[in-house]
């Protein structure tokens, strides 16, 4: 007891330790002088003690108990909608285990207290679109290290490193376990910093680790110096809204299919403007059509039309990310706090080596966005500049500044966000915003009313009812034979007329790689269909250039 006594109760920061303190005050209070004579007396205050130790031991388990709920809830009030996250309410009811379990997870972690996991239904399959989905870590070793200590980015450096006798495997098994995690937790820049005696880059890739592409080293990201290649790598969730477009969706997963963890896919019996609609893409799930990108999709479907929606197309449309955001990022098991979350248009494409990067690589800051290489009507009809849009950042700031909200994110309104700074400071950088890629070097496509005419007519028909004028109404736009003269000329609907040549096939970053392996299928998208010939002989074709080259660059 002595002890109990002799502790001074300092000045604390935390909730938690306020707790205790108080705690430690009122057994000050409780606590009597040693030196308090007499036999029975003696006798009577050693039963008291052991009464005062039991209560005490009650008290300790409470507050504990009382502390780990705290935790829950705080991580729970981030969402506004309480009611998308009961299941992890009840998990807390329900699993009492949950507080007691060893949590290996929980180093990764920046200590938000993110993973709260609803216990992954054990009886009897769930509908597709209740099941949960359990994030797995990926295995994939992506770095090597040299004989000389240099850790290198497989991809971006030279065989003769890579087959180097000597160079091992670096990653979560290659090293020792406890160090990866460390390496996870801190970054590799919390070692003594080393210069590598290096890493022989591709063409293309740039670091110490020939880890980063030539999209981020061009980007205005302010804190290339801080850069770290990770043990364990980031989980990427990516979460896009589906209504008719099944071949850029196709496109999607063929080029993030192997570094996008989870695709959350959210599909609508509605359409943008409150009309019925046909389940399609659940139908090609379940016929297998999505085969190719394994067990990724978490499938979420939107069974109402959000009131007001009819009036104020953008409700609805607001609502739709919302709603996928919050449906989806309920069922995912097992979520931490540097999990990616990046959420999409359906055609709005990142490219491959932009998210990868993300995924092996510590100290990048957040939000982050894309720049897309802006196309209307299929690649060949290429506008200036760039789509630059906020799309990405990481799961606990989607938490804590956006409320779990997605749509909040791509609004660029994170430093009006109120409980902006307290996450900044919690980080213990100073976030600044910045975009992969830069108007020269595109990091992804933004392919625009890229379908065939049918497709472009159920679009104007199926479109909010909202950003007027809404060319939907119209009679005369919905002509196929006119939209097929806007495919041709690349003019818009309001009769102005695209500036621009067709771009040349031969350029970087034309379209995704996937598009221009399978030429034949997707050739709507990737040649004019309307070309005249009076035009000239213009761009060779892509597709000779792609049988001559075996690549197009
Ligand atoms: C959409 O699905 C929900 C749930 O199955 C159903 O209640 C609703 O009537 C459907 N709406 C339309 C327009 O089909
Ligand atoms: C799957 O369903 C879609 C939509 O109905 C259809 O277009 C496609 O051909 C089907 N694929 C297979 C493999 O059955
Ligand atoms: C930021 O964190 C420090 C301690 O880590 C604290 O003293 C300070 O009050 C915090 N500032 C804000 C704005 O939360
Ligand atoms: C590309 O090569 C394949 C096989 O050699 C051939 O069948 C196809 O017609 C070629 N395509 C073009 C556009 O040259």
């Amino acid at each position: 007891m002595g002890l109990v006594c002799a502790e001074a109760v300092g000045a604390k920061e935390t909730v938690v330790e306020r707790e205790i303190a108080l705690n430690k005050r009122w057994r000050k209070t409780k606590c009597l002088p040693e030196a308090y004579g007499g036999n029975r007396a003696n006798l009577w205050m050693k039963m008291r003690r052991h009464r005062v130790v039991l209560v005490l031991c009650m008290a300790g388990l409470c507050l504990i108990s009382f502390m780990h709920f705290l935790k829950a809830l705080s991580y729970i009030t981030f969402s506004r909608e309480l009611s998308a996250f009961s299941p992890s309410l009840r998990s807390i009811f329900v699993d009492s285990q949950f507080f007691w379990k060893p949590n290996v997870a929980e180093d990764v972690n920046t200590g938000l207290g993110l993973q709260i996991t609803p216990k992954a239904q054990s009886r009897g399959r769930p509908p597709l679109h209740r099941a949960l989905f359990e994030l797995r870590d990926d295995e994939a070793k992506y770095f090597l290290q040299t004989k000389a200590g240099a850790i290198c980015f497989k991809q971006g450096t030279k065989m003769s490193v890579t087959t180097v006798e000597g160079a091992l495997d670096w990653g979560r098994s290659a090293i020792d376990k406890q160090l990866a995690q460390k390496v996870a937790s801190r970054g590799w820049s919390g070692r003594p910093r080393r210069r590598w005696v290096g890493c022989p880059c591709l063409p293309g890739w740039h670091g110490p680790n020939c880890g980063v592409p030539t999209m981020v080293q061009y980007s205005n990201l302010p804190t290339k110096e801080r850069l770290s290649p990770r043990a364990v790598p980031r989980r990427v969730i990516n979460a896009v809204n589906i209504n008719h477009e099944f071949d850029l969706l196709d496109v999607r997963f063929r080029e993030l299919g192997n570094v996008v963890d989870v695709f959350i896919i959210c599909e609508s019996n509605f359409t943008a403007f409150g009309e019925p609609k046909p389940l399609k893409f659940v139908e090609m799930l379940l016929n297998g059509s999505f085969g190719y990108v394994g067990q990724k999709i978490l499938y979420v479907f939107l069974d109402h039309f959000p009131s007001g929606g009819r009036q104020d197309g953008w409700i609805a449309d607001d609502y739709l990310r919302t709603y996928l955001t919050q449906n989806g990022m309920s069922r995912i098991v097992d979520l931490r706090d540097d999990d990616i979350f990046l959420i999409n248009d359906a055609d709005e494409i990142p490219a491959h080596d932009g998210v990868l990067f993300l995924k092996l690589f510590d100290g990048w800051t957040e939000p982050f966005a894309f720049h897309l290489r802006k196309s209307l009507y299929g690649f060949f009809w290429k506008q200036p500049g760039s789509l630059e849009v906020v799309s990405g950042c990481t799961v606990a700031m989607l938490f804590m500044v956006y409320n779990g909200d997605g749509i909040k994110l791509r609004r660029r309104e994170y430093y009006l966000m109120p409980n902006f700074r307290q996450y900044e400071n919690s980080t213990g950088h100073i976030l600044v915003p910045w975009a992969v890629g830069s108007p020269l070097h595109f990091a992804g496509w933004h392919c625009s009313w890229c379908f065939k005419p049918e497709g472009i007519r159920y679009k104007l028909l199926s479109a909010q009812n909202g950003d007027f004028p809404r060319w939907g109404n119209y009679q005369e736009k919905r002509e196929l034979s006119y939209i097929r003269e806007l495919i041709q000329t690349g003019g818009w609907f309001d009769g102005t007329e695209q500036d621009y040549p067709p771009a040349d096939p031969k350029e970087h970053m034309y379209a995704p790689k996937y598009l221009l392996q399978n030429f034949d299928k997707y050739r709507y998208i990737l040649e004019n269909p309307y070309r005249k010939e009076s035009w000239g002989p213009g761009p060779v074709k892509a597709a000779e250039i792609y049988n001559q080259t075996g690549r197009i660059t």
